[in-house]
């Protein structure tokens, strides 16, 4: 089918043709109780009727306008996001994708190092990463990825990228120095495997800004806007911690648009550690851009997704089902379930390679243990959900999943684990 698209995806043999709610249709009619949502992208499911209604209205009255106007649509979903979601001061850039909201965070970092050098005492451009991360396929963005695999073969790659182990204060200590402008995150490592940050990581983090006058940045491309039971997936990792945890800069693309191409990041209006600017006039007038960046129709979607995760309470919806699932799936001992990860409905199962060794299916098949249970909850239970590196079960339910939605797809993975086991 794909004879004129380039290879560089690995694809799974089918053709998705129509969604409804946390249902999808392949092009011969059968049906997929989908908790793979494009990877955490459908938050609201498929076609929800918000999303139609705010293209129709809006794609009738003005599709798309350059950002060398004022864009009302734009204007409104930033203060939304700076006012309900953030609650925090600051300022809003908006991009297409996940990648380029990274990339803008790393041009950010760049021109804080820049423009800081006066009192700092001189420039500085090295941000702290961690590894076994993903901040996107651009050349930044894989410079700033902890992973080998994404690097091979890009070289020369963007200068002044240090990877530390996610979670190892001390490695994040030893690894901050003067010539540090900002330390990059996720606070939930996505296609790393589902490892949740810990609140010592974070606070590590933001102490080590204090003390180098450097900027803390989180990348919740994956994790943001309601996934994890909160509006910002710190939040929930803070929940129980007392003091404020305020980061200077934030990415996001996936779920903002619930299908419709749309990213950004938020930069605070504090003033920029040991700097008389704010972090986010630090991209000012001709410093950065994007033709397609917050068109009005793109707002206009996103601001109608994130309205109704608000009013729909589906910030709770994901806490309490994300709980169901990890309290169901702990319940069964499965042997084949060595451990489950992740926050509200970004789950991860991680699949227990020597248990599963004993099924010939997996054996034969030369896949990763992830990539064949993916497989087989395909194929025997019409469930989609993804890989999270090699061993990993990722499941990305939309975020106003019901509770028998949840039951019937918790049904399905029990019965092709258990069969796995008998082969
Ligand atoms: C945490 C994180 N950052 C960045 C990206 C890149 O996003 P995009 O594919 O929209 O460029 C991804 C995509 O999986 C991601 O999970």
């Amino acid at each position: 089918m794909s004879r004129y698209v380039m290879g560089n995806y690995g694809r799974f043999p089918l053709a998705l043709t129509r969604g409804e709610g946390s249902w999808i249709w392949d092009e011969v009619g059968k049906k997929y109780l989908d908790f793979a949502t494009g990877i955490a992208v459908c938050s609201l499911g498929h076609c929800h009727p918000a999303i139609q209604e705010a293209l129709r209205d809006q794609s009738a009255k003005l599709i798309h306008c350059s950002n060398l106007f004022q864009i009302r649509e734009q204007a409104e979903l930033a203060e939304f996001i700076v006012e309900r979601v953030v609650r925090q001061s600051g300022r809003i850039f908006f991009c297409n994708s996940g990648a380029e909201a990274n990339d803008a965070l790393i041009k950010l970092a760049r021109k804080f190092g820049h423009d800081s050098a006066a009192s700092h005492g001189s420039a500085r451009y090295e941000m702290v990463t961690c590894t076994n991360s993903f901040h996107g396929r651009t050349l930044g963005g894989i410079a700033a990825t902890g992973q080998d695999k994404v690097k091979k073969g890009f070289e020369p790659l963007l200068e002044g990228f240090t990877h530390v182990p996610f979670n190892d204060c001390d490695a994040l200590r030893a690894a901050v120095g003067p010539q540090t402008a900002a330390i990059l995150f996720e606070v939930v490592q996505g296609e790393g495997g589902i490892h949740v940050a810990t609140p010592e990581f974070l606070q590590t983090a933001r102490e080590l800004r204090d003390e180098f006058g450097l900027l803390v940045m989180l990348d919740e491309v994956q994790c943001g806007f309601g996934r994890t039971g909160d509006w910002n997936a710190w939040e929930t990792v803070l929940r129980d911690v007392d003091g404020e945890f305020s980061p200077d800069a934030v990415s996001w693309a996936k779920g903002m648009g619930g299908g419709f191409p749309i990213g950004g990041i938020w930069a605070s209006d504090r003033l920029a550690p040991g700097a008389d600017f704010r972090v986010c006039d630090v991209l000012g007038p001709g410093t950065h851009g994007s033709t397609f960046g917050g068109t009005p129709l793109a707002s206009a979607v996103g601001m109608a997704v994130l309205k109704t995760i608000e009013e729909d309470g589906l910030i709770d919806n994901a806490r309490s089902l994300g709980e169901q699932i990890r309290t169901a799936v702990s319940s069964w001992n499965h042997p084949l379930i060595a451990a489950i990860r992740g926050l509200g409905l970004l789950i991860g199962f991680v699949i227990d390679e020597t248990a599963l060794s004993d099924c010939v299916a997996f054996g034969e098949s030369g896949q990763t243990p992830s990539l064949f249970v993916v497989n087989q909850l395909m194929k025997d239970a019409d469930l989609l959900t993804v890989p999270a590196g090699a061993n990993v079960v990722r499941w990305l339910p939309p975020l106003n999943v019901t509770e028998e939605e949840v039951e019937e797809a918790l049904r399905r993975m029990r019965h092709t684990l258990d069969q796995l086991l008998k082969r």
